[in-house]
């Protein structure tokens, strides 16, 4: 059994998703056995709380750059005897002495269709209101390994949605979150703990 350890910052609704693949056991082969928090109001630890998982709080504000800050984190996961992490809607960038000691063992959602408006500064709302001010008429959610670069690691997965007239910012977050994150996410998560994700040349391939 996989020991998960889920990354969250804001209102979990991720994590809620990979917590309820775990009960209904879409979550072959893992376990969700801490949930880490950025943020020690994020209505994440409630849901983390209401399923008796264990939860940690490592304030960003706490720390002066991102490479301290990462370095509990670290700390943290070793702790934890961690096999994977999640970045579940974890808005700060892990610096290299996480992404280096956990290659290929870190997952991303990012809720947009990469290599499109990803990177530094896109996250949350940001990313809508990107692809809505540019125009794009489907947009969707990636979930990908993480690496040294933001929103640079291999792809995993990715789903994709119509862009309507008239979409607000808050109205395609959340026809992608429930056509595309709630779903590929836990499913990620499922093939990794099965062992099921290969990586041939840095990409990243699911075995039948
Ligand atoms: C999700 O849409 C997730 O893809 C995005 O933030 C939201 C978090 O929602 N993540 C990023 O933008 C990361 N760059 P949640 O807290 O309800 O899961």
């Amino acid at each position: 059994m996989k020991n998960i350890v889920v990354l969250v910052s804001g209102g979990g609704t991720n994590l809620q998703a990979l917590i309820d693949a775990e009960r209904s056991g879409n979550i072959i082969g893992g376990k969700i056995t801490c949930v880490i928090s950025s943020n020690p109001n994020a209505y994440a630890l409630e849901r983390a709380k209401n399923n008796n998982i264990p939860t940690r709080i490592i304030p960003r504000k706490n720390y002066s750059d991102p490479k301290a800050y990462s370095m509990a984190v670290l700390a943290a996961l070793d702790e934890e005897h961690t096999d994977l992490v999640v970045l579940a809607g974890f808005m700060t960038i892990l610096d290299e002495c996480v992404t280096s000691k956990y290659a290929y063992k870190i997952i991303n959602v990012h809720p947009a269709l990469i290599p499109s408006f990803c990177g530094e500064g896109y996250y949350g709302l940001k990313v809508h209101e990107a692809a809505l001010a540019y125009g794009v008429k489907v947009s969707g959610a990636t979930i990908h390994f993480v690496n040294e670069k933001a929103d640079a690691g291999a792809i995993i997965l990715q789903g994709v949605v119509n862009v309507e007239n008239g979409d607000t910012p808050e109205v395609l977050q959340r026809r992608i979150m429930e056509n595309v994150e709630w779903k590929l996410l836990p499913k990620a998560v499922s093939l990794f703990c099965q062992d099921r994700i290969e990586i041939v040349g840095g990409k990243a391939y699911v075995k039948q």
